[in-house]
Order: structure tokens, then sequence, then C-alpha cells
């Protein structure tokens, strides 16, 4: 299942990131901006139970949050970008990283680094990834991830190639994928079209 979350501040956020005259100072603080809003649309599901809570004025049963506690799983190094700014809306979240890099040559995912909590079994999962592409690197980290042990998982993404959301509906079809838009298609190169270019290097400013 795939919620593409339309409101205009995402969209607009969006467009400014794809413009290729944003700086890398303005570029980061949208991806974070526009990652508080998905995970806002991702996080719509979490359980509330009444709790009960003493007002100034009287004590009465208040929705809480309640069942499995939260993981954020960041895919490096672009994933990091997005967890950093969602642990401001759920700071006793626990953080992940997967580290993924893609074969220049035949695109697979090659792993080097995987550091999950130890108890990711018993809780929610939001893995982060920018850009979904092929797809390569997100199905290989949502693998690992039901490897330690995690049953419930969506995947949020700033940007999707059909071909990327292809791969984790045949994968993982029980993976939602929440993403603030499709685009066209893949060029020859693996990158997302008309996409935003390399998110990596405009997070970091290496290139
Ligand atoms: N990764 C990116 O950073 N950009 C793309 O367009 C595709 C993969």
């Amino acid at each position: 299942m795939v919620t593409v979350v339309s409101h205009p501040l995402v969209q607009h956020k969006l467009s400014v990131m794809r413009d290729v005259r944003t700086g890398v100072k303005e570029f980061r603080e949208l991806a974070g901006e526009l990652s508080l809003l998905l995970a806002y649309e991702a996080m719509r599901d979490l359980e509330l139970a009444p709790e009960r809570l003493s007002t100034p004025l009287t004590s009465a049963d208040f929705p809480m949050l309640s069942g499995k506690k939260l993981a954020l799983v960041a895919i490096l190094r672009a994933g990091l970008v997005m967890t950093d700014a969602i642990t401001q809306l759920v700071p006793a979240a626990k953080v992940g990283h997967i580290g993924l890099y893609r074969d220049p040559e035949t695109l697979a995912p090659v792993a080097y680094y995987n550091k999950l909590p130890a108890d990711i079994a018993e809780r929610r999962v939001f893995l982060t990834d920018p850009m979904l592409a092929t797809g390569g690197s997100a199905s290989a980290a949502i693998a690992f991830l039901k490897e330690a042990g995690a049953t419930t998982i969506k995947l949020m993404c700033i940007l999707a190639a059909p071909e990327g959301i292809a791969v984790i509906e045949r994968d993982h079809p029980d993976v939602e994928i929440v993403v603030a838009a499709v685009d066209s298609h893949l060029n020859d190169h693996g990158y997302i079209v008309p996409g935003l270019g390399d998110a990596g290097d405009r997070i970091y400013g290496t290139k």
C-alpha cells in the first residue's frame, strides 16, 4: 500500500527541494520539515488508550499513546536527516541504522553496517530512506528488519519511482510506503526523474 501525502505544505517544500538552486542548508532543513509532516501521516494509526490525569481543574481520562513502542531506522546516509527530525516528535523512539550502498554497476545493495535496537521485534518500525529508486536498498533493509524479528514496518520516503514501489510491493506486500510524491521513472543511472538529484549529496554538500 502506498500513501502519498498530498498536503500543500508537503508539496511546496518538496518543490523547493527539487529546485537546483536550493542550497545545502535549506535543502537539509526542508528534508527535516518534510519528514515531520510525513511522520504525522505515517503515525496516524498509532494506538491510544485512556489514562487518568489531573488537569488544574479536575481528573478525567485522556488519550495517551499505548501499544508497541517505536523504532526509527535510517538507511545510511540520507535516511539520517529523516530520523533526526522525527525524534523531535517521538523522543522516546529508539533509533537503528542500516548501511547499504549500491554497487555502481549492478545497482544491487551491499550491506556494510547493521545496528538495530535489541528489542526491535517488539517495536513498530519506521524505516527512512528519502529516495525509493530501484527499491533494492529498501527491500534489503526491510529483509534485515524482518530477520531481526520486526513485524510492523512502514517505509517513509520523500520521493519514489514506480519501479521502487513495485519492488517493495512484490517483496514486502505487508509494508506500507508513505511518500510525498511518486515521480515518472528512473534514468539509466538509477536516478529518479524529474527527482531532486542525489539526496545524500544535497543534504551533506558532498558534490
Ligand atoms: N538516490 C538519490 O539520492 N537520488 C535518486 O534519484 C535515486 C537514488
